[in-house]
């Protein structure tokens, strides 16, 4: 085993080694509540709860690139609420950029789409967006990019966008049930297998191919999970460590062991 014991000194003492070089990392919506984005599947708080007003046959439908063709009013509706921009990067974010500033980061893989990762300084070169992002847009029909001003203000009036070519339905190119994830990711992936500790921060693990991502790393490579609750296989290997807790609260006590605490502060309130 590479750790001594499954704690946060545990942890902080092997990122201390010279065996750890390659940090990753695997986030998701629940690095995000504390900024005010709701997660997903967190009951009565999580995004799929609270989808009753747009009259979805299931809740997913929203984010499914056939529903979508057949009627896009329900995710125009909540594109607006979820536009990047009017959000700030938690303390969470701000601990990926650390480890960014303080050369263990190899790659920072994330199903989010709220581009808080680079909000919050992490080197863009260091950010898989998984589940794409908002900074683009293509027609589904034809695939002509579509102008991002026209978009920005579109959503805002949560209009649906048509194509000025092919009259077919524009969608900002976050990945949809139904749709490949970008090359970057595919590019990317085998990269896990050099991980020497791999973090993965406030996701459910429910959704493939990304939540499969932890069963890359090698045999030797410590998982630590940072989450309200239990997820994926994360807990069945000899060096994985679950630390259960709001990820703020733990990046915090991790920042601290590791001499970062005011670095971390200091970031995080720039
Ligand atoms: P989920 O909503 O499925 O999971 C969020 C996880 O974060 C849950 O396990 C929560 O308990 C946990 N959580 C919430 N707040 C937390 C906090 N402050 N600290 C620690 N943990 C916290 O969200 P994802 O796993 O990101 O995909 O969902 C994956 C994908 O499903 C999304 O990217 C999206 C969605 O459908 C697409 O739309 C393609």
């Amino acid at each position: 085993e590479v750790l001594e014991g499954r704690d946060v000194r545990s942890i902080v003492k092997y990122m201390k080694s010279k065996e750890c070089r390659k940090v990753f990392v695997m986030l998701g919506a629940g690095v995000s509540t504390a900024a005010g984005i709701p997660d997903f599947r967190t009951p009565g708080t999580g995004l799929y709860s609270n989808l009753e007003r747009l009259n979805l046959p299931y809740p997913e439908a929203v984010f499914a690139i056939n529903y979508f063709a057949e009627n896009p009013l329900p995710f125009y509706t909540l594109a607006r609420e979820l536009y990047p921009g009017r959000f700030r990067p938690t303390l969470t974010h701000t601990f990926v950029k650390l480890l960014a500033d303080h050369a263990l980061l190899d790659t920072c893989f994330t199903q989010n789409i709220d581009t808080l990762e680079r909000r919050a300084g992490v080197p863009a070169h260091r950010i898989v967006e998984a589940h794409g992002s908002f900074a683009d847009q293509h027609c589904i029909e034809c695939k002509r990019a579509f102008d991002g001003a026209q978009m920005k203000a579109a959503i805002e009036r949560a209009e649906i966008v048509r194509c000025g070519e092919c009259g077919g339905l524009v969608k900002p190119d976050i990945v949809f049930f139904g749709e490949a994830l970008p090359p970057l990711f595919e590019r990317t992936v085998p990269k896990l297998r050099e991980a020497d500790l791999l973090f993965v921060i406030g996701t459910s693990l429910t959704v493939h191919p990304f939540a499969a991502l932890t069963g890359l790393v090698p045999a030797g490579c410590p998982r630590v999970l940072i989450n309200m609750e239990r997820a994926g296989d994360i807990g069945g290997r000899p060096d994985d460590v679950v630390l259960l807790g709001r990820c703020d609260d733990i990046v915090r006590e991790i920042a601290q062991e590791l001499g970062w605490a005011d670095e971390l502060e200091r970031e995080w309130a720039k």
